[in-house]
Parts: structure tokens; sequence; C-alpha cells
């Protein structure tokens, strides 16, 4: 464990900075994953505009990492090219595009009885409010002439069936597919885009959630406890919110220059296994 902690330590001083100088606009920036990120990427030198709905979360978020703040309602697409107009008017250019943003689907599970007007709403901000992220990102970069990376927050909900409704499922693997395409044509122009993938992670949005299915309150720490115990392959290692951040960082950073197309799974394994066969591994008696 000492000698884990020590390499962790080298390795975060060998590594700082890893952002120096960019440009970044983070949607859903103002608390969970999003907030977590913005921080770590100012950590490591990044300039970065949080674009929320919670005004006065993000712009307190903002104010501590010396960054700027902007509301902006992902589903509005003249919202989003706002958020990237004023990173461009604050520091030049845009490096890093988060496209972060999200809201769950906790009602009404059945397909029989979908309410389409509810899958509008989630794929609004889901896929579309992405959608004009990658594009008027796109758009300064390809301008800038500086290449760039585009993420996307997806799900594991993106890669199986049963981690979440119909509606929130097909937003994400409709997001990891325009990714995939949009990496297949904007790659001429050294921008890359990737979706980071991520299950079980203690926000605000899987606690409500646990509230609205088991009616009952759960901690950050406890849920985090019951993911180890039940959804990972690590065991009792459940999913923390800065997990996903440092994935974020490293597709944003220049490490990742190669990388492009690609969904990265932050679930602890969970999506590559099917638990139902495990009993293959045993030794047979
Ligand atoms: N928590 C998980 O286990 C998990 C798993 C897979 C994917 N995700 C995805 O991660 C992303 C971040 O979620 P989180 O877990 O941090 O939850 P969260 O609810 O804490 O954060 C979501 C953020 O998105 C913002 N937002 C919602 N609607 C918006 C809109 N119309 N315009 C701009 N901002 C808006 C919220 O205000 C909030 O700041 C989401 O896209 C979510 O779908 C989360």
């Amino acid at each position: 464990m000492e000698a884990q902690m020590t390499l962790n330590t080298e390795t975060q001083k060998s590594s700082a900075k890893r952002l120096e100088e960019k440009v970044a606009v983070i949607t859903g920036g103002a608390r969970g994953i999003g907030a977590a990120t913005a921080k770590l990427f100012a950590e490591n030198g990044a300039h970065v505009v949080i674009a929320d709905v919670l005004d006065d979360l993000g712009a307190s978020v903002a104010e501590s990492i010396g960054g700027r703040y902007i509301h902006c309602d992902v589903s509005k697409e003249s919202d989003v090219e706002s958020a990237i107009n004023l990173a461009v008017s604050w520091k030049g250019h845009i490096d890093i595009m988060f496209n972060n943003a999200g809201i769950p689907d906790n009602e009404g599970r059945s397909i029989s009885t979908l309410d389409m007007n509810r899958v509008n709403r989630v794929l609004s901000i889901n896929l579309y409010g992405t959608i004009h992220g990658i594009k008027h990102a796109a758009r300064a970069m390809i301008k800038a002439q500086k290449g760039g990376s585009i993420i996307c927050t997806s799900s594991a909900a993106a890669t199986m069936g049963g981690f979440a409704s119909h509606s929130y499922t097909m937003s994400k693997a409709a997001m990891a597919g325009v990714m995939r395409s949009a990496a297949c044509e904007l790659g001429v122009h050294l921008i890359r885009v990737n979706c980071i993938s991520p299950h079980g992670v203690p926000s605000e949005m899987l606690i409500s959630a646990y509230r609205t299915f088991n009616k009952v309150d759960i901690t950050p720490e406890k849920l985090s406890e019951y993911i180890g115990n039940k959804a990972s392959l690590l065991k009792g290692r459940g999913a923390a919110i800065e997990d996903v951040a440092h994935a974020a960082l490293f597709l944003a950073s220049d490490e990742s220059g190669f990388i492009t197309g690609h969904n990265l799974s932050v679930d602890g394994g969970y999506t590559s296994s099917n638990s139902s066969m495990s009993f293959i591994y045993q030794d047979p008696k």
C-alpha cells in the first residue's frame, strides 16, 4: 500500500500541469463529475469555462478555480454556441470541449407506456446538447487550426441494457455513435473525439435515482460501497467522482494524442463481464 502511494505521488509530480494554458469548456460543470473535472483541469493549468443551468453553484465553482461561468441550457444550440464564444473571446481559442451535462429519467420504466414527451426532453439535453457542443467546438477548433479534444460523457448504459431507462439508454448509445462519426470527420483537423462511459458514480444524479427507486436516502460513501460490492469486478472498490475526472484529464491532455473514436469505460470492468458465467473460473471439485 505504501509503495502504491509513493508511486501515485511520483506520478502526480511528474505529470503536473498536464493542460498548461489549454482552454476548456465544461457543460454540467456546476456539480458532480463536471465540477470535479473543472477543478482537476484548473489544477493542471487549464482555463475553464463552466456552462450549466445551476447558476449559483456554477458561478462559485468557476470563481474557486479562476474560471468563468455562463448560464447555458445545452438543449438550446445558441446557449452552447455562446459558451464556446465566451472561451474564445476570453483566451483566443478553445482546446477542450467536455460535453458532460446530462439528466436521468427516473419515471415510467416500461417501453409499453413510454411517454414520448419525456423521451424528447432527455434526448434534447443528453444527445442534442452533446451534438451542439461537438458542432460548435469543431467550428471554433477548425478555425483556430490548433487541433483539440472533444470528450462526451456517455454511460455504461450505452453498452449494455438494464442500467437505466429506455430514454436515457438511447440518448447515451446514440452519443457514442455520433462521437465515432465526428471522430472520422474531424481527424483531418487533428481534432480528437472520444467518450467516457462511467457507471455507478455517487453523484447527486445517482443518489436521487437510488432515492426514487428504493424510497430511502443513501450517502455517497454507502452508495460507492454498494456499487463496489454489487457492480464492479474490483471487489469492494466502487467508483468515485474523481475516477471520471482523471479519465477526462487523460483524454483532454496530449498524453492521449493518438486516441480518437474511443469509448473509455470507467466502470470497474462491469460492462466487460457477465457475472452469471463467473463459475467457469472456479476449480472443478
Ligand atoms: N453518476 C453516474 O453514475 C453516471 C453514470 C454514467 C453517466 N453519467 C453521466 O455523467 C454526466 C454528469 O452527471 P453526474 O453524475 O455528475 O450528475 P449531476 O446531476 O451531479 O450533474 C449533472 C450536471 O448537468 C447539469 N445539467 C442538467 N441539465 C442541464 C442542461 N439542460 N444544460 C446544462 N447543464 C445541465 C446539472 O445542472 C448538473 O450540474 C451526465 O451526463 C450523466 O448522464 C453519470
